[in-house]
């Protein structure tokens, strides 16, 4: 029997034990789909207080139930440490690492890197690997198949078999989870793509191979960059309805009547989260090196970054409409998350926002049920604060930035002097209303 005859056998009897490198938000509900679809999984994740958390049962993602990692862990389907080690008594590994940008703008690929290091340290025959981490093009081929190869003299598609496999997980939606939305696999060599596809199909409903992992890569960033995009071209559409004077949630709402060829976006105070802002780049500075400018991602970029600036202008025209100066007055930033119904901050236009209204001299607090601290990119600490209701009485000002449910909007709009909705919280009630200004 072949080395892939024989792991695709492993893997079809859930034998093959699975490593996942990178325990966040998606390498944990990967972790756990693949738990519970039978196989052994050892998490290894360098932070040690994830790793202590998952050894007690405890989960630390809002749409992983700690009762799922609780009966994993009883049952000795889930595992956790930070030794590397461990990837030495596994068959099949999958990577799930951050793919922040540098501070130039530029992809970092640190994490990438020291994650195939380490796994290179410990390959042997017989393994199937694939990268989840959102990148540029040409990430597993160029970057992670040299490392794998080299170390232990091992040869890929013969020996062990690597892929990429892009990560879709919408935090926070319930419909559409790790499990039933379809994963797209892309190999080196079509037996790559095959091995991987056999390993994924044993624990997600829908498995999507293509002819190669740059196909997967490109994939990813063909859907965030469509989002990005969107998202740019109704922000825009916002900033020029405000100056004709037409209301652009009443035009989203007309033109989403439509059956066919239209997909509603809606405008908000910026782009947040480790995807929508970011993934585009990659794709951008891979294709400085082709001498090629992405002029969409480019474009949407610019016009996204500079919302929260937007929102704070026209919170101040307002204020200054009503006779306040934004200086000195109380503004109460309500959601900080980057969307709604979550409790992750990265990236968030609320740190922007709150940024912005601090340097114009306005005393700024913020509530968000999900987030009881932060801190800006000023580097202040910064506390939820715990009356709400009393903080919308106090402020002279305040600006919904992340339009959670929990939120009872009307008795916000009761309570409040004056509101700047930036994201159509309050529906038709925040229209024609001497109380509210809106995007
Ligand atoms: N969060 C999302 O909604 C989402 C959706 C689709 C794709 N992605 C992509 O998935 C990747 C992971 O994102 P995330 O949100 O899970 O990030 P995360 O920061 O929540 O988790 C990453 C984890 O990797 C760990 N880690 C860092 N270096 C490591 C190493 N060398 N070896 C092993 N673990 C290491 C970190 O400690 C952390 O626990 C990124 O490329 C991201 O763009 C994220």
């Amino acid at each position: 029997m072949s080395v892939k005859e024989k792991l695709i056998q492993q893997l079809q009897t859930k034998q093959a034990r699975v490593a996942i490198l990178g325990l966040g938000y998606v390498g944990l509900p990967l972790a756990v789909v693949f738990g519970e679809a039978g196989f052994v999984v050892t998490g290894i994740d360098p932070d040690a207080r994830k790793v202590e958390a998952l050894k007690q049962g405890r989960s630390y993602i809002q749409d992983v139930p700690t009762e799922k990692v609780a009966q994993l862990v009883q049952a000795g389907k889930l595992k956790a440490t930070t030794d590397f080690a461990a990837i030495k008594d596994v068959e099949a590994v999958s990577i799930c690492v951050p793919t922040p940008l540098r501070k130039t703008g530029d992809p970092d690929m640190s994490y990438i890197i020291s994650a195939t290091d380490e796994l290179a340290k410990y390959m042997h025959q017989g393994m199937v690997v694939v990268l989840e981490s959102t990148t540029y093009p040409g990430t597993t081929r160029e970057v992670m198949l040299p490392k794998l190869e080299q170390s232990q003299g091992l040869k890929v598609g013969k020996d062990f078999f690597l892929a990429f496999s892009p990560e879709r997980v919408d935090p926070g939606r319930e419909d559409w989870t790790t499990y039933n939305t379809p994963k797209v696999i892309g190999g080196i060599t079509e037996d790559c793509s095959e091995v991987a596809a056999a390993w994924y199909s044993q624990a997600l409903e829908t498995v999507f191979p293509v002819s190669s992992a740059e196909a997967a890569e490109m994939a990813k960033l063909l859907e965030n960059t469509f989002r990005m995009i969107n998202i740019g071209l109704v922000n825009e559409m916002a900033i020029m309805c405000e100056r004709l004077g037409v209301d652009v949630w009443e035009v989203i709402e007309a033109a989403a009547t439509k059956p066919f060829g239209f997909m509603k976006f809606t405008p908000g105070p910026g782009l947040g989260g480790h995807c929508i802002p970011i993934d585009p780049l990659y794709l951008s500075w891979k294709m400085k090196a082709f001498n090629y400018n992405a002029r969409f991602i480019e474009l949407a970029s610019e016009i996204n970054t500079n919302m929260p600036r937007y929102v704070v202008g026209r919170v101040m025209e307002a204020l200054n409409e009503r006779g306040l100066p934004l200086k000195g007055s109380k503004c109460l930033v309500l959601g900080a998350a980057y969307k709604p119904d979550i409790d992750d901050i990265r990236e968030s236009p609320a740190l922007d926002v709150i940024g912005l209204l601090e340097k114009k001299g306005a005393l700024v607090s913020y509530h968000d049920p999900y987030i009881s601290t932060l801190t800006t990119h000023e580097g202040k600490v910064m506390e939820s604060v715990p009356d709400l209701m009393q903080a919308v009485r106090e402020a002279d000002c305040v600006v919904i930035v992340t339009n959670h449910k929990v939120y009872d909007y009307p008795a916000i709009l009761k309570a409040a002097k004056f509101i700047f909705d930036s994201r159509n919280a309050l529906g038709k009630a925040g229209k024609a209303n001497p109380k509210v200004a809106r995007l």
